[in-house]
């Protein structure tokens, strides 16, 4: 007990030097050339969050046109009507991609844009003349399309109907609207994403209820109605079988002409124990089971982690052995969504307060803080931090779990802290060398990485901030939709050109650019 006492202002010392060491650290240099020349870097955005034209051209409503009319649920009770109007000005946005120099562009295809009350049926011609044109203006500029099939919005009637991923029947929906999409682009297109975050879209609209269709039950939220311990395995269990349809009419009916690379992406917090104790180390373990490997587990083993298993004993559903059959070996990348590293608290031997920052399954408690201190600098969003050692960890964690099947980083991005010149974004800089670094140094160990993604080409509706969270390239003026570079989007630039960047003069371009 003494022992500990003494003990412990001395470790909170080590903490905060540690934590201090690592904002005061000179950021690092990282040069094109630490990546293979044909490595993939490009910027992200997904449909509902910059296409606006909610109503254009006979789209349907999605459930998140419908969910951000609810007043209170999102900040400002902003929403995707116009959002950054990606629809209409997408050659606008091309040539910012051109000027980039960015090899890679990955976006997501609008479900209800191509088939407007979801249900079977036959495709909107307006919704595949849109992807059409933003295509093959694409290839035109020799930027990669990179896409995904559903980025989190689906046509309103699928989830009215039955609480959206809840329902078997939504397998036959995705494969359907993905069979269309492979059938209409699938010539230019070689990389397919099927489903953005899984295990994210779990969490969120059916442990925490907070996305739509916001189902839900204590401690985990308060939702009129839900129950968080089985339907965020129900929605999975279907979500991993839609992809696994979807990737086996791919094969069988479009590669063999197509030839093209089908994946699926997967939110990737790192974790780290919160004490260094066996408890916590084992909780870290656990936390990277109940996220990543809930997902990724069944596309590469066919079944879902023992320890899930384990814990949710008959909850957790089961693969039929066709089902097995389908999803083994049914992707060709993982992409990887990583922004930040979570401490991870043991609840087995210890006791911990119902809830915690951000509760997951699995007998554990996720925090961003060890005795106060944070895991890393803050960003402008309360559950991000910067920890760039979070994406060498990730990535060899995935590599070795997976035997290094191929990967993408398919997002990583930062947002200023409040109060801070959006124009001049040095934390964006410093953030993303920092992580390409990391991620350098996970490459130069043997991970078989691809390429990467920077979330996001311009600000964007960020969801349940609206407009106030920041993550793109270029600044979107609110009233003009005007886009205007950052200070990161020129260092990008520059990084792409092998040049060394001087980061003096872009400053000042910046300012003046700011000041006319
Ligand atoms: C999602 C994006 C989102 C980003 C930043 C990712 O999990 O795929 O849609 O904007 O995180 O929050």
């Amino acid at each position: 007990m003494t022992f500990n006492c003494l003990l412990y202002p001395f470790s909170v010392l080590l903490i905060s030097y540690s934590v201090l060491a690592q904002c005061l650290k000179p950021h690092e240099e990282i040069q094109r050339s630490a990546f293979p020349n044909d490595f993939f870097f490009g910027a992200a955005t997904s449909s509902y969050q910059v296409e606006g034209a909610y109503l254009q051209d006979g789209k349907g409503l999605s459930n998140w046109d419908v969910f951000t009319k609810i007043p209170g649920k999102i900040e400002d009770n902003a929403n995707g009507d116009v959002a950054d109007d990606h629809y209409n000005l997408y050659l606008e946005d091309i040539e910012l991609m051109h000027s980039l120099g960015i090899r890679g562009y990955r976006f997501s295809i609008s479900w209800s844009r191509i088939l407007p009350d979801g249900m079977l049926g036959t495709p909107n011609p307006s919704g595949i003349t849109f992807y059409n044109k933003l295509i093959n203006h694409l290839v035109s500029k020799g930027i990669e399309p990179f896409v995904t099939i559903h980025h989190t919005d689906l046509p309103y009637m699928l989830e009215a109907r039955d609480g959206g991923w809840l329902s078997p029947l939504l397998r036959e929906e995705f494969a359907h609207f993905a069979t269309i999409c492979f059938k209409n682009f699938g010539d230019r297109v070689r990389y397919w994403v099927t489903i953005n975050e899984p295990n994210l879209i779990a969490d969120l609209a059916y442990i925490r209820g907070i996305f739509p269709p916001a189902r839900c039950s204590p401690p985990f939220g308060n939702c009129s109605t839900g129950n968080s311990d089985v339907e965020p395995l129900i929605a999975m269990h279907n979500m991993l079988i839609a992809h696994g349809m979807a990737v086996d009419i791919y094969r069988s009916l479009f590669w063999p002409k197509q030839q093209g690379f089908i994946g699926i992406v997967s939110s990737a917090f790192m974790y780290e124990p919160l004490r260094d104790e066996e408890r916590d180390r084992l909780a870290a373990d656990r936390a990277l089971a109940f996220n990543v490997a809930w997902m990724l587990d069944p596309l590469i083993y066919g079944d879902y982690p023992a320890e899930m298993r384990q814990c949710h004993g008959l909850a957790l559903p089961k693969f039929s052995a066709n089902e097995k059959r389908l999803l083994r070996g049914s992707i060709d990348f993982i992409g990887v969504n990583h922004y930040s590293t979570l401490y991870v608290k043991d609840c087995i031997n210890s006791t911990c307060p119902s809830g915690g920052d951000r509760p997951i399954r699995g007998f554990l408690n996720t925090t961003s803080y060890r005795d106060g201190v944070p895991i890393g600098e803050p960003t402008g969003t309360s559950y991000l931090f910067v920890v760039p050692r979070g994406m060498e960890e990730i990535i060899d964690y995935l590599k070795r779990r997976y035997h290094n099947v191929p990967m993408f980083v398919t997002e990583n991005g930062y947002t200023l802290p409040a109060q801070q010149n959006e124009l001049q974004d040095m934390g964006r800089i410093n953030f993303h060398k920092a992580y390409l670094v990391s991620l350098a140094r996970a490459i130069r160990k043997g991970a078989n990485v691809r390429g990467y993604f920077i979330w996001s080409l311009m600000d964007n509706f960020e969801w349940l901030s609206g407009y106030t969270s920041r993550f793109g390239l270029y600044y979107v003026d609110r009233q003009t939709l005007e886009r205007t570079p950052k200070l990161s989007a020129k260092w990008f630039a520059s990084f792409l050109k092998n040049n060394t960047h001087n980061e003096k003069e872009e400053s000042s371009a910046a300012a003046s650019s700011v000041q006319g």
